[in-house]
């Protein structure tokens, strides 16, 4: 044995002591598939993993264990068929929507019996990873482990992310989540924009952090006030890049990571793999992503979109998640379910109609797909505008989705190539990287074991109160200087 060999053994066994907590039970699996990639990750690494998580794996390692609050799946059904009628709700509703969604599930979570459980037995942790989306009661899983805490979120750096730990986003450039604008506002933007920001800070204070602070006190009744474990957080790992994103500031602890999910392309099934490579004209890939549903659509929409599909000489996948379609046309193949990255990476796919979700847009990037998009919730809207900004999508929010508007649209990014060519640039953007995104996640968790917590990462920013932030105190100071007859300061 060479000395070469000790050391890789002496490193490997360095790694696997650590022991990391997972704490990923929101039933929403484009959110659980960062995550889980992440995890995946980690045990490959030698790194003992739990996890506790909605959906139940086959085929685990034996350093890889879940927790399962598989009926949180269940409990999310009915929340997710409302979702399509946020299109009509104004922007007070939809702050509070999120900040009550995500109260309700992270009680679902934490009551779970099995999570109950998980918490009575005698575990230790090195780490604890969690999923940061409204959902601040899991900093507790930290405090009850004495573990430093990484937070996941399958979004950009939005406002519940930037308070944790101070990082910058100022509305006067930074579009609020909800808000469809691009990164260079007018000022009635920008007004909105402010105005959907001290919303969405007032919903925080008032609405989301009392109520996350009763669910800490309840499951883990030693743990301190969530106000002394809220920005106790070392790192925060954000589903963004400069390739999709607007250009935004990032402080030293929190890092872009869009991509780190995309997987290695896998072969289609055979009938599949035949009907993609017989496509001479192309196909076009439409899914509206794992919590919308197609079969949501109302029944006119769903005709227009038939009417206009059935005019191509392209062929349409479609993730139709019922058995049937009425007025079906022979172009059109459905299933409710369909391998999207695999086929997204496939040369015949000319075009991805999607909803315009985070996870749906980095894959097309990635891949070099133009998107159509039907933004309807969320974030969505906002991707899509920076898709058809960067010239590789366009999109027809589902509230003006009439066959006149989606033909349009569908017929010119058919017939225009700067579409795929923009496409294809951004995929270069994306995949220009000095490190693999998977691969810098695993190093800044690692990082965070190896300096217990990275304390020297936190922003100063932290210690200081609203008014000082804004330097509201000096301001004012200085405009008394000003009226006042100081002669020292002329
Ligand atoms: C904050 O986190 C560190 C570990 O990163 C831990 O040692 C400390 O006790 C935590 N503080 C509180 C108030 O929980
Ligand atoms: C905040 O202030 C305290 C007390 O002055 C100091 O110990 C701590 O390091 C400061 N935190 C940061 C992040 O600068
Ligand atoms: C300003 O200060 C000077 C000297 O201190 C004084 O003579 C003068 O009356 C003051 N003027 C006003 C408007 O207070």
């Amino acid at each position: 044995m060479n000395c070469y060999v000790v050391f890789l053994v002496l490193t490997i066994s360095f790694t696997q002591s650590a022991k990391i907590l997972g704490v990923y039970p929101f039933p929403s699996y484009s959110h659980y598939k960062l995550g889980d990639s992440i995890f995946k990750e980690l045990a490959k690494r030698g790194h003992e993993v739990t996890v506790i998580s909605p959906y139940k794996e086959k085929h685990l390692p034996h350093n890889f264990k879940q927790v399962l609050v598989e009926d949180l799946i269940e409990k999310s059904k009915e929340m997710k068929a409302s979702l399509i009628d946020q299109i009509n709700h104004n922007i007070l509703e939809k702050v509070i929507w999120l900040d009550r969604m995500g109260i309700t599930f992270t009680e679902l979570a934490l009551s779970h019996p099995n999570v109950k459980k998980f918490l009575h037995e005698k575990h230790n942790f090195d780490l604890v990873i969690f999923h940061q989306f409204m959902s601040d009661a899991y900093n507790g899983f930290c405090s009850h482990f004495n573990a430093p805490c990484v937070a996941v979120c399958s979004m950009t750096a939005p406002g519940f992310i930037n308070r944790k730990v101070a990082n910058p986003g100022s509305p006067s450039y930074v579009p609020q989540l909800f808000v469809n604008y691009p990164a260079n506002m007018n000022f009635v933007q920008r007004f909105y924009n402010t105005f959907t920001y001290i919303l969405t800070e007032a919903s925080h204070f008032l609405i989301l952090r009392p109520n996350q602070n009763k669910l800490l006190q309840t499951y883990f009744p030693n743990a301190p006030h969530l106000d002394d474990l809220y920005y106790n957080i070392s790192l925060i790992l954000v589903n963004s890049h400069v390739s999709i994103n607007d250009v935004s500031p990032f402080l030293p602890n929190v890092i872009q990571i869009a991509g780190a999910h995309i997987d290695e392309p896998q072969p289609l099934q055979p009938e599949l793999q035949k009907y993609l490579d017989n496509a001479k004209d192309g196909v076009i890939f439409f899914s509206m992503g794992s919590n919308l549903k197609s079969t949501d659509f109302d029944n006119k929409k769903r005709d227009a979109i038939l009417k206009v599909f059935s005019k191509l000489k392209q062929k349409v996948l479609w993730k139709w998640e019922d058995e049937s379609l009425l007025n079906k046309p022979d172009n059109v193949k459905i299933s409710s379910w369909f391998p999207q990255q695999d086929i997204l990476a496939h040369p015949n796919t000319v075009l991805f109609i999607t909803h315009g979700g985070m996870m749906s847009t980095i894959e097309a990037v990635y891949n070099g797909v133009p998107v159509l998009g039907i933004p309807v919730f969320s974030d969505q809207g906002l991707n899509m505008i920076r898709a058809e900004l960067a010239g590789y999508g366009k999109y027809v929010f589902y509230k003006d989705l009439e066959e006149k508007s989606f033909g349009t649209a569908l017929n010119e990014m058919l017939s225009n190539p700067s579409f795929k060519k923009n496409a294809l640039r951004r995929s270069f953007i994306m995949k220009d990287q000095a490190v693999k995104p998977l691969d810098n996640a695993i190093y800044w968790i690692e990082y965070v074991l190896r300096h217990r917590g990275a304390p020297h990462l936190k922003s100063a920013a932290l210690n200081l109160s609203w008014y000082q932030y804004l330097l509201l105190d000096p301001i004012i100071f200085n405009i008394k200087f000003l009226f006042s007859n100081n002669s020292r300061y002329c």
